[in-house]
């Protein structure tokens, strides 16, 4: 397909197909490939999903100053995190499971962001195992933590992490138990236990012939690659489902950061940050980042939407180490709103999701590509040349975001 777009078929009737803009378009598009369980689970949020619309409306709301006969012909958008030089201030955040939106969905995804020149981020519960996305990209990542209750198995993953050529360390800590995702009831994903759920899920597959064909029979194994060893014969989805349930360490404190920054030795970013309180806490215990998170609205309900959140967070811990945010990007136009409101860099969840669910590799390589106009145009006509001058200077101010 030219440009790696998906396409969007027209409406039961229609002839036409239409190349995905947006990445709102590919989300349209992941719903009409993925069976249902796999869509909700990428899309929904936990309980009423109130942070959920939260982090996109809040975004939405943050007015920009439109500056006009600046020269603007040279828009750089470069810059580095944790020592690398990045070609965009984005990454690939970690998404669980991408294996199954997509044949081997984390090596696809990983490619797409080697070669658009940022990070990719491989979860604890990816699909593909760490030596898998290294041996196939060959280009260094960074790696998404969750602490098991087995330490020694932390221990192992780690080492994993550093054979794999990982360069930073992203610590989850928003998710010591799991919200409620009304969603993952509905479509059978959990819930449905043993028999009559894979039933369920298999009837939808069937309905989705690309998926189960590309994914369903090519994509093999569907185990969960990192944590597999751990869960010796059990290989169904329920079973890695239940498994994160009851194996999430809740007794994760602030001196466990110290005791996996020794683990580890390279750069630690704590991700699931929402108060500033906590973010002086991370500088206290020598994170070398944070990332602004609400888990992408899957977790607390009812919690503030990041964007709402990040200013003052910015503001306490200054540049005593990078400020990552993410939450209900959906475009470059949202990128630049997060860097404008104190973040040094904006990982995308869903936006990535959605494009490999709907054309893989090629998916996310537009849907970066896609991104990365859009950041140019608002640099453009804010009249900022250089990434690094985007500031709250660029907003419209305004009592919501401070
Ligand atoms: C389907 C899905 C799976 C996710 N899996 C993980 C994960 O394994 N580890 C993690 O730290 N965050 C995970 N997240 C959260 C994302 O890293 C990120 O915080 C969130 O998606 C940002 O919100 P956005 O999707 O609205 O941009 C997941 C999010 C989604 C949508």
């Amino acid at each position: 397909m030219p440009n790696g777009g998906g396409t969007l078929s027209g409406i039961e009737g229609e002839t036409h197909d239409m190349k995905a803009a947006s990445i709102l378009d590919y989300r349209e598009l992941a719903r009409r490939k993925l069976p249902p369980f796999l869509y909700e689970y990428i899309d929904g949020g936990s309980y009423a999903e109130v942070t959920l619309r939260r982090n996109v409306d809040d975004l939405a709301d943050v007015q920009l100053r439109q500056r006009v006969m600046c020269d603007v012909s040279g828009i750089d958008l470069t810059t580095t995190l944790f020592g690398a030089e990045q070609r965009l201030p984005i990454a690939l955040g970690p998404v669980g499971l991408s294996g199954m939106y997509a044949r081997r969905g984390e090596v696809q995804a990983a490619r797409a962001a080697n070669a658009a020149g940022i990070p990719f981020t491989l979860s604890t519960v990816g699909v593909c195992p760490l030596a898998e996305v290294a041996a196939a990209t060959g280009t260094p990542f960074w790696f998404q933590l969750y602490v098991v209750k087995d330490r020694n198995f932390v221990r192992h993953m780690i080492a994993e992490a550093k054979a794999a050529g990982c360069t930073v360390m992203l610590l989850t800590v928003d998710l010591p138990v799991p919200g409620s995702r009304y969603r993952d009831v509905h479509s059978g994903l959990s819930g449905a236990s043993g028999f009559a759920g894979s039933i369920r899920r298999g009837l939808q597959a069937a309905l989705h012939p690309r998926w189960a064909w590309d994914v369903g029979l090519m994509g093999k194994p569907h185990t969960l690659g990192n944590v597999a060893p751990m869960l010796a014969g059990d290989t169904g989805l329920e079973d890695f489902l239940a498994w994160m349930g009851g194996n999430f360490d809740q007794t994760v404190t602030w001196e466990s950061l110290t005791w996996l920054r020794s683990e580890w030795g390279g750069p630690i970013v704590v991700k699931g940050i929402l108060d500033p309180a906590d973010a002086r806490l991370a500088v206290e215990h020598g994170a070398d980042g944070i990332v602004v998170s609400n888990h992408g609205g899957r977790q607390l309900d009812g919690v503030p939407s990041t964007a709402q959140a990040l200013p003052a967070i910015a503001e306490a811990v200054g540049d005593k180490l990078s400020v990552l945010v993410d939450g209900g990007v959906r475009s470059g136009l949202d990128v630049v709103r997060m860097l404008a409101l104190g973040a040094k860099g904006v990982l995308l969840g869903r936006a990535w999701a959605y494009a490999l669910a709907a054309n893989g590799q090629a998916g996310v390589s537009h849907a970066i590509q896609l991104i990365e106009a859009e950041m140019r145009v608002a640099l453009a006509l804010t009249g900022v040349t250089n990434i690094k001058d985007i500031d709250h200077n660029i907003l419209v101010r305004d009592r919501k975001f401070g």
